[in-house]
């Protein structure tokens, strides 16, 4: 009791300070929205690229001098890629002292992992399951970026997706809307920090509002048709926890959703965001996203596509120059309206308020912090912390791992060991090229073996597609096999580095084919042949099919694309200095074909056994392929074993307003101490609107010293089992559940109860 006085008493005066803060905030947004022209209005929902880097196709190129006269004219509330503090004060200082108003820029920049010092790709962050080290993560992003300038970041991509085709996979949490909300909130508390106007705190953006990772066939920037069932119970609860989290912009997206463009629509943008949630910041458009309504067919000009973006809950138009150029002939046709507008720059002079821009526009370009900040051991030191827990370890027999420190010949082997490019992955703009530490660095940072290195499969350079140095996985020539072999022939292990190149994932990079790129395979499958002590360290941005490693190499690390300090990870991991703990956050297939996969299914009308003879073929099924996973959601080892209790419930009946517990036992049962993520999937057996199998509905990342074990509890209530219902409201149905804990999505650890 006297507790919560007390609590009461810090937060009560906390809670007038920030209604007070934020009324205070819009005060200053009326007087200086009074203040401006409807030209300057407009201004601030316009945003150009910078003059420098490209992330998108341009329609005006480079054009500065355009640029600069309108940055003058109060004609540009926002820039993106621009970056580095000489480059943002010149673009800023034009802008609060050339134009009219003086209002200042917000300076926007995909900072999607890491901006000079890059950390893991956000999938394979994902696979952590550790939301405190991806906040830090994020928050020590946000810190390197806002020494550079950056002030807003369009991140976290919040996109559930289910097929491994799409390049984008790499960008997001994975296929799990529980664990992609967490994770959601997890990266925008780290980029906003605690106080939004704190010199290490920058903007975030939910992106991509909705469902963009719903493409057909994985094909980047295809259209997208799901149903409502989908789209509020797997699509948005990441967008709605970002929200929750206070984001403070939104991104829409470049799919058409059920046959309207998402950049124009009204049901996402402004009855679900804007209205039901109450979320009071800007949405931004995607890159040209006004524009590329005309070639979806549902603009018939340049001038159709603002009306429609502005009718839909766009607030600031992303590089088509749309707004800019008809609002104000649409305002006078009555096509656009005055308070529309209003609410729009409202949006955004708000975040600016917010970063106290206004107070220093400026803020974010110290030289001095600049040099000091990027590159710090801080930073490098937390992006080897995350890259270690970002590997998932999917097998590991005969103890073929760690690998012993001294007295080995090792044969490393493939085109991606000695690379220092492709572990930084794709989104990694203001990275150098090549200032990842490669696996062979990493290797011989440990002095005690003899490591001779061949690359087996040549890199090529590829025209450099966008602003940074590309090479490719060379599909042509096998010279240098042989040399491989050679070296594999000698050696006491091999350690073979094979995958996909840093931007073989990522936008516009979607694939057909989902197996190791070029001919890495059949360089495998040689190697092998003369020397089957293989340790196979894939690199990749996306799920692969791994069957015949799956079957044939005894130990193999998914090691995605993890950074500036990937080398130093993977080793660490390599030689029993990190004890891997990862599980992955996407489904790893069997075959192509399984696409889309993921382990929240719905049972169907014919379920059968996998991988069981049903005894007809009249059940949902491949007549040539199982259906699970080769590697399942949430799966990943350690190099210690952990036994599970039964599970126990403390009542198999639950109460609408009670709750039950549900405890297992976990042992840690080898010799050395380790992490391990325990799972809780719950399946609501019939209800209003069919339910998946299973559902991931808590987890616990625990650490257990050899031989200690741990009781862990999850408390169930009706919250965890709320589900977007037949009748399209967010409720708990009484009826019969069962709950699953273990180390994975297919655990059959199980017990059942009823909601009354
Ligand atoms: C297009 C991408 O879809 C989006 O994610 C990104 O933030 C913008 N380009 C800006 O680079």
């Amino acid at each position: 009791m006297k507790k919560n006085t007390l609590l009461l008493a810090i937060l009560l005066p906390l809670a007038s300070i920030i209604a007070q803060s934020s009324t205070t905030i819009d005060r200053k947004v009326n007087n200086l929205l009074a203040k401006m022209t409807l030209e300057e209005k407009i201004g601030q929902m316009n945003q150009y690229n910078g003059f420098w880097n490209f992330t998108g196709p341009s329609p005006k190129g480079g054009d500065a001098a355009y640029k600069y006269q309108n940055l003058a004219s109060g004609k540009v509330g926002s820039m993106l890629n621009v970056r580095g503090v000489k480059q943002v004060k010149e673009v800023q200082k034009i802008a609060v002292e050339q134009s009219r108003l003086g209002i200042p820029l917000i300076i926007g920049f995909d900072l999607i992992h890491g901006y000079e010092t890059v950390s893991p790709i956000p999938l394979a962050e994902s696979a952590s399951w550790d939301i405190a080290a991806i906040e830090k993560s994020a928050a020590l992003g946000a810190k390197e970026a806002s020494a550079a300038g950056i002030n807003w970041t369009f991140a976290p991509m919040v996109d559930i997706t289910r097929d491994a085709r799409w390049g984008r996979v790499m960008e997001g949490a994975g296929e799990d809307p529980y664990l992609g909300s967490l994770i959601a909130a997890a990266r925008v508390r780290g980029f906003q920090g605690e106080n939004l106007d704190d010199i290490h705190s920058i903007a975030a953006c939910a992106k991509h509002f909705a469902a963009y990772g719903f493409a057909e066939g994985g094909r980047d920037y295809n259209t997208v048709d799901i149903g409502l069932n989908t789209l509020h119970n797997i699509v948005l609860p990441p967008f709605k926890a970002a929200a929750d989290a206070g984001v403070k912009t939104f991104m829409n997206s470049f799919n058409d959703l059920n046959g309207i463009p998402a950049t124009a629509d009204r049901y996402l943008q402004r009855e679900i965001l804007k209205e039901e949630w109450g979320f009071d910041g800007f949405v931004v458009s995607d890159w040209g996203s006004l524009r590329e309504m005309i070639d979806h067919g549902y603009a018939k000009d340049r001038k159709h596509a603002g009306e429609l973006a502005l009718n839909g809950g766009s607030d600031m138009d992303m590089e088509s120059y749309i707004y800019l150029d008809y609002i104000e002939t649409l305002l006078k046709e009555g096509k656009v309206s005055q308070a529309q507008i209003d609410d729009a720059v409202a949006r955004i002079l708000r975040v600016k308020f917010e970063l106290g821009l206004f107070e220093d526009p400026y803020k974010y370009c110290d030289e001095e912090r600049e040099k000091t900040v990027i590159g710090s051991k801080e930073i490098l030191d937390g992006a080897l912390d995350m890259a270690k827990k970002s590997i998932v370890l999917l097998k590991n027999e005969k103890q073929t791992l760690p690998l012993k420190k001294e007295g080995q010949k090792i044969a490393l082997i493939g085109p991606l060991a000695a690379d220092k490019n492709s572990p930084l992955g794709n989104w990694r703009i203001a990275a150098a090229d090549n200032s990842a530490v490669s696996v062979l660095e990493g290797l011989n940072a440990y002095k005690g073996n003899a490591i001779t290195h061949e690359q087996g499969v040549k890199l090529v350079n590829k025209i450099p597609a966008g602003f940074h140095e590309e090479v490719d996985i060379n599909t042509t020539d096998r010279a240098g096999m042989e040399e491989a072999v050679a070296a594999a022939k000698e050696a006491d292990v091999v350690v073979m580095v094979l995958g996909e190149y840093g931007f073989q994932s990522g936008e516009g990079r979607s694939r057909a084919h989902l197996d190791l790129p070029g001919f890495q395979q059949e360089l495998l499958e040689k190697v092998h042949a003369v020397n089957s002590n293989i340790v196979l360290v894939v690199m990749n941005g996306r799920p692969l099919v791994l069957n015949w490693a799956a079957e044939n190499i005894p130990a193999i690390v998914e090691a995605w694309h993890l950074g500036t300090q990937s080398g130093h990870a993977i080793a660490q991991v390599l030689y029993g200095d990190y004890n891997p703990s990862g599980k992955l956050p996407m489904s790893f297939p069997r075959s192509v074909g399984q696409m889309p996969l993921y382990y929240n299914q719905k049972s169907t009308g014919r379920p059968g056994a996998d991988g069981e003879d049903a005894g007809s073929v009249f059940w949902s099924h491949y007549g040539d392929e199982r259906n699970s996973a080769l590697f399942p959601f949430g799966y990943g080892l350690s190099y210690t074993s952990f036994d599970y209790s039964d599970i126990r419930l403390s009542d198999n009946k639950m109460n609408r307003d009670g709750s039950i517990t549900a405890q297992v036992d976990v042992t840690n049962s080898g010799k050395i101490d380790g992490k391990e993520v325990v799972q809780l999937y719950l399946y609501d057996h019939h209800a209003s609107a069919t339910r998946p199998t299973r559902e991931l509905k808590g987890f616990k990342l625990i650490e257990l010293k050899a031989g200690e074990t741990k009781t862990v509890e999850f408390k169930i209530d009706q919250e965890r089992l709320k589900f977007y219902n037949g009748a399209q409201k967010w409720e708990a149905e009484p009826g019969d559940f069962s709950l699953y804990i273990g180390t994975d999505s297919t655990t059959k650890r199980r017990a059942d109860f009823v909601l009354q």
